[in-house]
């Protein structure tokens, strides 16, 4: 919208203060807002302000501090709240009106048609070669195999790398449930990557260092069939904008593993074939394929594992500590009425020691924050009111049962301005 007003001869300037989050939105009449209440509430982010719409143009929104919240200026729409937000009410119904009211288009895109182009490009493209596909046990990765064992049957090849940074049970549960499924190949590079972490702080550095020995392995183990030339990866489009290779202009927010950790000289050919895809969908992709469902409500987990949730240098014993705290809140979790609707639930330990005392002793042991959000597609997110009760239990639990841990706290930030991870 900025731009458009900027180019179109209104005038954009800084705002004298920022306006991030909920906005109540008065509209006027227009195709764009069939349907619609009057007065919605609306999801804002933003520093610059239009002051002025180009010569022409009509404002059909406001907020109460925003006048230009919505312009038309001959046949270009501009919003300065969010649309694709769940915070903000109508915000589909919106797009939807715009695609289909205003550029007139077909509703022809169906899921299926997606799969079946994807297969297709993929057998173009690998042709009589063969790929690896990154399997973490996610839904991402196994959809992603999925899609790409239907193109190529035995010619991918399943690889579940153990990092070490994975939860308690995990590496077991992924080898029980894919067995019959893809073509799987364990490795075991636990010391590696921990090696390799040692005395790292920096979360981008760690993001960078398990990126790079990710892909160095699958470089290695693809050298051990013939005739391996791609790699297939479970990346969506979230991690896609904020790795900045989206359309937009959005700052780098991090480098997610599978995007910014790929060397430049790479030797495998990457293939992605939800890269333009939200969770919500891939989730879809995953009923309509009929994929069991403990794979479709699994939660996610980021590629950089447990490493992204120990703030500050990731070492054997903390990792120790913090599989056993989460393990705790996973298994009280899953008794919540709510477990379902929540995005993601997990234990982040914190680089900070606090006193506390058991019986006649005085500890100094680490903090453990535990982190519940709500959210559509990673991109924001609410943090989830979670009972006093079940807060209450998993506290006692997690203080009692794990030794290294004397304190537990509880995050109450959404999604802007925190992202969802700790790092
Ligand atoms: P943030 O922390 O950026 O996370 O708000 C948004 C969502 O992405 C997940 N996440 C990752 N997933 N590789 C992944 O595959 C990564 O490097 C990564 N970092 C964050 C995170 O768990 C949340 O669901």
């Amino acid at each position: 919208m900025q731009l458009g007003a900027q180019i179109f001869g209104g005038r954009v300037r800084r705002g004298r203060t920022k306006e991030y989050g909920l906005a109540h939105i008065q509209i006027v009449r227009n195709k764009l807002f069939l349907g619609l209440p009057r007065r919605f509430n609306v999801w804002m982010s933003h520093g610059d302000t239009v002051v002025r719409v180009p010569a022409g143009a009509k404002i059909l929104g406001s907020t109460e501090t925003t006048k230009v919240a919505v312009f038309k200026y001959k046949e270009f729409y501009g919003l300065q709240f969010h649309p694709e937000v769940r915070h903000t009410q109508y915000g589909i119904k919106i797009i939807d009106n715009f695609l289909t009211h205003i550029c007139q288009a077909k509703k022809t895109w169906s899921m299926r048609k997606f799969v079946n182009q994807e297969v297709a490009r993929i057998r173009n493209e690998v042709k009589d070669a063969r790929a690896i596909c990154a399997i973490s046990g996610g839904i991402d990765s196994t959809v992603a195999a999925t899609i790409a064992s239907k193109a190529l049957g035995s010619h991918l090849i399943g690889i579940f790398v153990d990092n070490g940074l994975l939860r308690m049970g995990e590496r077991e549960e992924v080898k029980r449930s894919l067995a019959n499924k893809v073509k799987l190949r364990v490795v075991d590079a636990r010391d590696r990557f921990l090696s390799r972490l040692r005395g790292v702080r920096n979360p981008e550095q760690k993001r960078k260092i398990i990126g790079r020995e990710f892909i160095r392995i699958f470089e290695a183990e693809a050298k051990k069939f013939s005739n391996v030339k791609f790699l297939v990866q479970g990346t969506l489009y979230p991690d896609v904008i904020e790795s900045g290779r989206g359309i937009g202009p959005a700052d780098v927010i991090k480098s997610h593993h599978n995007v910014g950790g790929l060397p430049r000289r790479m030797r495998l050919k990457v293939i992605e074939p939800l890269r333009l895809l939200f969770k919500d969908e891939v989730r879809n992709i995953a009923r309509m394929l009929k994929l069991p469902r403990s794979f479709i409500q699994r939660k996610p987990f980021p590629g950089p594992g447990l490493a992204v949730r120990i703030v500050g240098a990731v070492t054997p014993e903390r990792l120790n500590i913090l599989r056993q705290a989460d393990k705790i809140l996973q298994e009280e979790a899953e008794k919540l009425k709510i477990y379902p609707d929540i995005w993601q639930i997990f234990a982040v330990l914190l680089p900070l020691g606090s006193v506390g005392v058991m019986g006649d002793r005085r500890t100094y042991d680490s903090v453990c924050a535990i982190r519940a959000v709500y959210s559509d597609d990673g991109m924001t997110a609410d943090w989830v009111r979670l009972p006093d009760n079940f807060l209450g239990r998993v506290s006692r639990r997690i203080t009692n049962e794990v030794r290294g841990i004397n304190r537990v706290v509880f995050d109450i930030t959404s999604k802007p301005p925190a992202t969802i991870e700790w790092e």
